[in-house]
């Protein structure tokens, strides 16, 4: 049991992602003192947001200048913090070398924060942000689930360099962290494995996170013909936020947690968008059908392999999130609120 002191600074690696933006408004909101471990400490495009939000709330955020592949370059950051977040990790599903754009700042970057840990003698706990594509990687391993969901006991084991190589660099990245707590009693170990995060960008202008592409698509007439009925899961970024604060501050948490809202699919994340926008922007109303995609789909996109679509299309995603209710006190928000959400930001900034 891990009680973590308040008036001690927290760590955030990657404090200027979209998932990590929200964790830290949480953490600034209850008066907390970030140390934001980041690229680009200098670049306001990317800061400018967590300032404003600082300046309207009781905490304050200090930025280290570091990098996953940097060696040592989390020390001054970790200094004298008992909690530490590790969020950054490259999400790009298309890459040109898997290795060297996902797997090496995943997995050496997971190894650089907590072989820092270890020699940071305040460090009590690491939340590292997961995901569920540690668990699964096609929807059709939901099927052979033990009745036929995903839980945090189960772990993928059919992706590779090859084949859905994010999901490879998830599953290694999270592996490392758990081998690497076993090597110690000092600190321990409590991952957040989101699903598809949607919901509001703090920094739509200059966010590189897939989640804004999809939106992005959803609005711009991408997907108006139809959308292929992929199973996935999806959790609001603020629900996502709120179980990595749950995760840092409650003494009983442990272990893994998938943290997953809804069980739905590509196309009722579109169709729930229809009443509010519906009118006024080409949203998919229907599923394309999966022969077709079987023809178009690899010329269309090059992640729209025909093994991807086999297991994939038409085929229901099923998680349980029984743990993550029970342990951490966690609620969700409802899924057209998220979609709306997620679109009205793109709105008023005009960027769809
Ligand atoms: N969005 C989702 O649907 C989803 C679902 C499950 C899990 N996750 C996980 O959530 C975390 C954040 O993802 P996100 O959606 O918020 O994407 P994001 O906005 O692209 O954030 C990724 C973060 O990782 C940092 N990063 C990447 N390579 C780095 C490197 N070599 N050195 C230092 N920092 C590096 C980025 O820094 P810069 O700002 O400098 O680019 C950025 O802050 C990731 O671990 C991701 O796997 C996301």
């Amino acid at each position: 049991m891990k009680q973590i002191d308040k008036s001690k600074p927290v760590m955030v690696t990657g404090a200027t992602g979209y998932v990590a933006g929200w964790l830290v408004k949480s953490l600034l909101e209850e008066g907390l003192t970030v140390h934001a471990a980041v690229r680009s400490p200098d670049n306001k495009k990317k800061t400018a947001h967590l300032d404003e939000i600082a300046a309207k709330t009781t905490g304050s955020i200090k930025y280290f200048k570091s990098d996953l592949l940097q060696e040592g370059s989390y020390a001054e950051a970790m200094k004298d913090c008992e909690l530490v977040y590790h969020t950054a990790s490259p999400f790009v599903l298309d890459v040109k070398d898997p290795q060297k754009d996902l797997i090496d700042p995943a997995v050496l970057g997971t190894k650089n924060v907590l072989d820092t840990a270890n020699k940071t003698a305040s460090v009590k706990r690491v939340v590292v942000t997961s995901s569920c594509a540690a668990i699964y990687t096609d929807c059709i391993d939901c099927e052979s689930a033990p009745n036929g969901m995903l839980t945090e006991e189960l772990w993928n084991t059919t992706t590779s360099l090859e084949y859905q190589p994010y999901s490879y660099s998830k599953t290694l990245a999270e592996q490392k962290a758990w081998e690497m707590v076993k090597q110690q009693d000092q600190w321990d170990l409590v991952t957040i494995n989101p699903c598809f995060v949607m919901g509001p960008v703090l920094n739509p202008k200059n966010s590189k996170s897939e989640s804004l592409s999809f939106v992005k698509q959803l609005a711009d007439g991408t997907m108006k013909m139809g959308v292929p009925k992929i199973g996935t899961g999806v959790v609001d970024v603020r629900d996502v936020a709120k179980a990595h604060y749950q995760a840092g501050f409650v003494p009983s948490a442990q272990g893994r947690y998938i943290t997953a809202g809804h069980n739905t699919d590509f196309l009722e994340m579109g169709t729930v968008l229809q009443s509010k926008y519906g009118k006024q922007y080409p949203l998919p109303k229907r599923a394309l059908p999966k022969w077709l995609l079987m023809i178009v789909g690899p010329w269309a996109n090059k992640l729209f392999t025909r093994p991807f679509i086999k297991k994939n299309v038409n085929i229901a995603w099923k998680a349980d999130n029984s743990k993550i209710k029970k342990e951490l006190g966690m609620e969700f928000i409802p899924l057209q609120k998220t979609m709306e959400d997620s679109f009205q930001v793109l709105v008023d900034h005009k960027l769809i």
